[in-house]
């Protein structure tokens, strides 16, 4: 459990590479009283990512880090979240695979949320190889990050049903609709010894 004494907000920064409705969501969540998280910074690895607009609308900094060279962009990135005191990294739709020495440097205080009930179907194309296998049911998971993909310890997660009519498009937007309850929960879940 991460310990958090109820003075300030726990300065965090989210990690985005596309839409970031994920990151509104977690943006509109900071900003309410009982929330243990203040949103400090948002990082982004694709300078087109809409969520980045979230990120102005709400007057939050933001940069983008999309070199070819991961070790000098999370070397900056690095200092940038040092320089800002941040204690909690929270991945929403972060696309790229952060380094054993970035995750070591951020010990057990960083966040992840999949669209899938892990630890089936970890990676990409989620939806696509649930309907594709006919699976009943899939979900999200909100989990720490560790150095295996996909596969730090679960904070919680929930269940979406799979409808035969379920396209991977309409399934990924029933279960985004999901997400958007789960990770503002696994936040308070964490924090819960308040
Ligand atoms: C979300 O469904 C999230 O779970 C997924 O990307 C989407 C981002 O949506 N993340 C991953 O697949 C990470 N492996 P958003 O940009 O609207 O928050």
């Amino acid at each position: 459990m991460i310990k958090f004494h109820g003075f300030s907000k726990v300065k965090t920064a989210v990690f985005i590479s596309g839409t970031g409705s994920n990151l509104k969501n977690l943006i509109k969540f900071s900003l309410s009283k009982k929330s243990p998280i203040e949103i400090v910074f948002v990082i982004s690895s694709n300078s087109k990512a809409k969520g980045l607009d979230h990120a102005k609308n709400y007057g939050i900094r933001s940069k983008v880090f999309q070199s070819k060279n991961k070790k000098i962009d999370e070397n900056k990135i690095l200092k940038i979240l040092n320089k800002k005191n941040v204690n909690l990294i929270c991945l929403a739709g972060y696309m790229k695979i952060l380094s054993k020495n970035f995750i070591m440097r951020f010990n057990g205080t960083i966040l992840n949320i999949h669209p899938s009930l892990l630890p089936k179907y970890k990676g990409l194309n989620t939806h696509e190889r649930a309907i594709q296998n006919k699976e009943k049911q899939s979900g999200c998971t909100v989990h720490f990050v560790n150095f295996k993909l996909d596969s730090g310890k679960i904070i919680l997660q929930k269940k979406v049903k799979i409808s035969k009519s379920d396209t991977p498009k309409k399934l990924s937007k029933k279960i985004l609709k999901q997400e958007h309850k789960l990770y503002p929960k696994a936040i308070m879940k964490l924090f819960s010894n308040l």
